[in-house]
């Protein structure tokens, strides 16, 4: 097999795309991709301040490595989730990456200001990642105000964008498929700009982008995504994208064209202000406060 670009031997085989390259096309390749999400879908130019929500996996550090390279202003924010000997080692990972390049990474401990993700989860009987993807969602949005940067990048990739849309689909989260975008544009002046520049690239590429950029990251996955609803989606996934490559990009390219903006005109109302936090809320009182309302609660009945 032969580079598309250069004719050389080809490292990497992209079915989905018909297409193969060598490592320094590939990565070429995917760097482009990037550029051209960040371009077409107006998700940020060179005065913006970027803050990357870093988690130390492949995706988010791939993602920090293209927008460095690019030259645009960026900063990392990671969360210490205190999931065990998993969140220590993807904390080592991203400050390792982040001292390398000369970047600034900020870290934020969940304990001091919230809970931890294990115990959030123990004294609310929720599986650890719903309580979890909420808290990042909060500390994030937070991170990216305080800071003063005018956009948060995540590293969600292709994988991620067809699962999320595939369960909200079976389910018919009409809400949640009204603000499935690459970019949401704040609907309140405590949000700032969010976007997926990876939303077209798998994650083998970003696995192969990070692996021939030399990036070292945190190779295993949450031990709390065991059984994870998203991954049956994903596995649902990956068997359809094998007889017929290509699914995936299709079902959220055809999504986003032609669905998603009826979703979001019939679901325009935006969100209040937390009476708790002051962060924005689609109820009185934000679910992250109410999880640590709850978490206190339980806390203090166990004690009594
Ligand atoms: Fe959040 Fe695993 S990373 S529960
Ligand atoms: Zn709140």
């Amino acid at each position: 097999m032969k580079c598309k670009r250069c004719g050389e031997r080809a490292e990497i085989q992209l079915r989905s795309h018909n297409a193969a390259f060598c490592r320094s096309c590939f990565v070429l390749y995917f760097q482009r991709q990037v550029e051209r999400a960040i371009h077409k879908q107006r998700m940020f130019t060179p005065q913006d301040r970027i803050l990357v929500a870093v988690s130390g996996g492949k995706d988010s550090l791939a993602l920090w490595d293209v927008l460095l390279t690019l030259g645009y202003q960026t900063e990392g924010v990671y969360l210490a989730l205190g999931i065990g000997d998993y969140s220590e080692q993807s904390q080592h990972k991203a400050e390792a990456f982040a001292r390398q390049r000369g970047a600034s990474l900020r870290v934020v401990e969940l304990s001091e200001d919230a809970v931890a993700v294990p115990v959030a989860a123990q004294f609310t009987n929720r599986v650890p990642c719903a309580a979890c993807g909420m808290m990042k969602r909060h500390f994030f949005d937070r991170a990216a105000l305080e800071g003063g940067f005018s956009v948060l990048a995540t590293g969600h990739n292709l994988d991620d964008e067809a699962a999320r849309l595939l369960g909200n689909v079976l389910h018919w989260q009409t809400e949640y498929l009204a603000r499935q975008t690459p970019v949401l544009e704040p609907s309140h002046p405590k949000f700032v700009r969010k976007v997926r520049p990876l939303y077209r690239l798998g994650e083998l590429e970003s696995a192969a982008y990070a692996f021939f950029r030399g990036i070292d990251y945190v190779i295993d996955e949450c031990p709390n995504s065991v059984g994870a609803t998203q991954l049956h989606y994903k596995d649902t996934l990956n068997r359809l994208e094998a007889t017929m490559p290509g699914t995936k990009l299709n079902f959220v390219q055809e999504f986003l064209r032609s669905a998603q903006p009826a979703f979001a005109a019939a679901n325009d109302s935006p969100p209040q202000t937390c009476a708790e936090c002051g962060m924005p809320s689609f109820t009185p009182v934000c679910a992250f406060c109410r999880l640590l309302q709850e978490v206190k609660r339980k806390q203090e009945r166990s004690v009594a």
